[in-house]
């Protein structure tokens, strides 16, 4: 036996190979003994081949296999031989076959591994954290990584070929204006004083155009330190590009170009081209989301003008107070949820902070609803042709300011879309949504926050409204939504420092402390600052939809739990007491 010596892998036998010796190496996955046959499923990152050791032909050979434990690494030489008829697996591709075996060699054991290597795995997503190296072996985990190569050289083929090139930016650096927390790193040589890492590369990218690379990508690490959700995680990976001398349309079509590049080559689906588009408002007023999953339909309908003379005060009293009074059609639910259920979603758009959720249930024997009493016959008349509802229905309604009706009736929409089972798994509810409102107010903060960042253009028609009513005006930005999910985001930059200044004071930035910030960035600008914008791609998140998980770390080899934790590293973790005092620190 030539040691390591692999003629295949374990997944590539087939009839093809029937008669030929070969070699494989992997991991023992089954083993069972049946006396006078000893079978082997021997497993690598392609799959599995069984192998065969016959008592009666080598009683030495079938001695030393029978030494051989779960996931023992072995190294097997034999001969490839059909099947018998009733030993055929047809759902797997070397299931027409199985390996003689003439040589063994146990290349290393294994201790009883703490979790199975198994598709049907069902322990503590903990358990497989800690022991991520396991879960890594199982083939469902194994796919996930392969598409995810395969989608980066997709990328880095794509860029390559329409003339961008790849740029890698500091970890080390200076925080920058995404508006998460930044993770720190402090300096040894200079105590007292912090690297930021990157909650991206948006800085350094811009200041690569000023340099004049014209088209750049990469594919780069970010760091947020921000309260982590199904789809986010403290590291995460974007593709992040730029462009010099573009519109918003140029960006947008490049990244539609790589869209449909990507999922025609990993799903083999073509994209629709070019992706439809929907404006921020029209996004929230339809869907109560900036991101709104679009597979589906029970929109969001404005019940206001209906309502504001109604008796029932909660609602009337709302509208005069400038809210909104809106309302969703669970088409066809009506008979399937109880009281007790019903109950509950009130309870869920609570979390979405909405003080009620009223329903009018539209059942065989009558309308059914709590606010009944309150409203005229012919207020629901015509709230029941605005939502166009029938026997069956039911309908949700929540009064309050439009923020809160937009968060919670969005929330409910997608809640009853999960449990109804609305959903077209096999759609993909791709789109943009475009015109962002370049501001927000931070209630804590007492001032206008960048919706995007402070580099992101407002557009040309609303740069007049930075003097009068800047919360109206609206920004060169868009983002990409993919089933509900926010893929991507970007903006046309300021790069005329007038405006960049009118941006600056309505953010209550000083001079002093625009300057102290993004000073680097500013004096650039000052040397010929060609227009330029761009986008970051989550690439984590674009792998989850590629690869059907609504979990992040299931794409990331070595994730964080949500409190941040590496359970398999144990980081974070204490340092010596004289690292810090290297780094001048002490805890107090
Ligand atoms: P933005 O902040 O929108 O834009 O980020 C771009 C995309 O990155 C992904 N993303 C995350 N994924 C996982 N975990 C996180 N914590 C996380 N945060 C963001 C999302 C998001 O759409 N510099 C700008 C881009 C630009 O203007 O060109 C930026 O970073 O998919
Ligand atoms: P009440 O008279 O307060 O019991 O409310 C009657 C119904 O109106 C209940 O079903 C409440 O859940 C609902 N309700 C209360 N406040 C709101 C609100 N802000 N929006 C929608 N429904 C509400």
């Amino acid at each position: 036996m030539v040691k390591y010596n692999r003629t295949h892998m374990c997944g590539e036998l087939t009839i093809e190979n029937i008669g030929q010796d070969a070699s494989i190496i992997g991991w023992a996955q089954r083993i069972r003994d049946l006396g006078g046959l000893l079978f082997i499923d021997l497993r690598d990152r392609t799959g599995i081949t069984q192998v065969v050791f016959n008592k009666d032909e080598d009683p030495e050979l079938f001695e030393k296999a029978q030494r051989v434990r779960g996931e023992y690494v072995i190294q097997v030489i034999g001969k490839v031989a059909a099947r018998s008829e009733k030993a055929i697996n047809p759902k797997i591709k070397t299931g027409y076959i199985e390996l003689l075996a003439n040589e063994i060699l146990i290349i290393s054991k294994a201790e009883t591994p703490p979790i199975y290597i198994d598709d049907n795995l069902n322990v503590s997503e903990n358990l497989r954290l800690k022991y991520r190296y396991l879960d890594l072996r199982r083939p469902i985990m194994q796919n996930i990584f392969f598409v995810r190569h395969r989608v980066n050289k997709i990328i880095r083929d794509y860029f390559d070929r329409n003339g961008f090139i790849e740029i890698e930016t500091p970890v080390l650096t200076k925080t920058t204006p995404e508006g998460a927390r930044d993770y720190l790193v402090p300096s040894r040589v200079q105590p007292g004083k912090f690297f930021a890492l990157p909650q991206s590369p948006q800085l350094f990218k811009q200041i690569l155009m000023v340099s004049g690379f014209d088209k750049y990508y990469q594919i780069v690490k970010c760091f947020r330190d921000e309260d982590l959700r199904a789809d986010r995680q403290p590291e995460f990976t974007q593709l992040d590009m730029e462009m010099s001398f573009v519109e918003a349309e140029d960006v947008i079509g490049v990244i539609e170009g790589l869209m449909k590049d990507i999922f025609k080559k990993i799903k083999d689906v073509d994209i629709e081209h070019p992706l439809p588009r929907m404006t921020y408002k029209e996004a929230m007023n339809r869907y109560g989301s900036d991101k709104p999953d679009i597979r589906f339909g029970m929109e969001l309908k404005d019940l206001s003008d209906l309502l504001s003379q109604c008796e029932f005060k909660v609602f009337s009293e709302t509208i005069k107070n400038g809210g909104k009074v809106k309302a969703i059609n669970a088409a066809s639910c009506g008979a399937s949820l109880s009281r007790k259920d019903i109950d509950g979603l009130s309870e869920f758009v609570k979390t979405y902070k909405a003080k009620g959720l009223a329903w009018i249930n539209y059942t065989s024997e009558g309308i059914k609803s709590p606010i009944l009493k309150f409203i005229k016959e012919e207020e629901i008349k015509s709230i029941t042709e605005r939502m166009g509802a029938k026997i069956g229905d039911i309908i949700f309604i929540v009064a309050d300011n439009e923020k809160v009706v937009h968060d919670s009736l969005g929330q409910l929409r997608l809640e009853l879309a999960k449990r109804f089972n609305l959903i077209d798994e096999d759609k993909l509810g791709f789109l943009w949504v475009t015109e962002f409102p370049l501001l927000e107010y931070d209630e804590e903060e007492k001032r206008y926050v960048a919706k995007h960042h402070p580099f992101t253009s407002p557009m040309d028609e609303d740069i007049y409204l930075l003097d009068t009513n800047p919360l109206e005006a609206r920004a060169k930005a868009y983002d990409i939504v993919l089933n509900g999910y926010e893929l991507g985001g970007g903006s046309i930059r300021i790069h005329d420092s007038t405006i960049q200044e009118k941006m600056f004071k309505v953010l209550g930035f000083s001079k002093e402390d625009a300057w102290e910030k993004f000073g680097f960035l500013l004096e650039a600008f000052k040397y010929g600052t060609p227009p330029h914008g761009g986008l970051a791609i989550g690439i984590d998140r674009l792998i989850m939809l590629l690869t059907g998980t609504d979990n992040i770390r299931d794409v990331i080899a070595f994730p964080k739990t949500q409190n941040a934790n590496c359970l398999m590293t144990d980081a974070p973790s204490k340092v010596e007491e004289l690292q810090l005092k290297e780094l001048g620190l002490k805890f107090y």
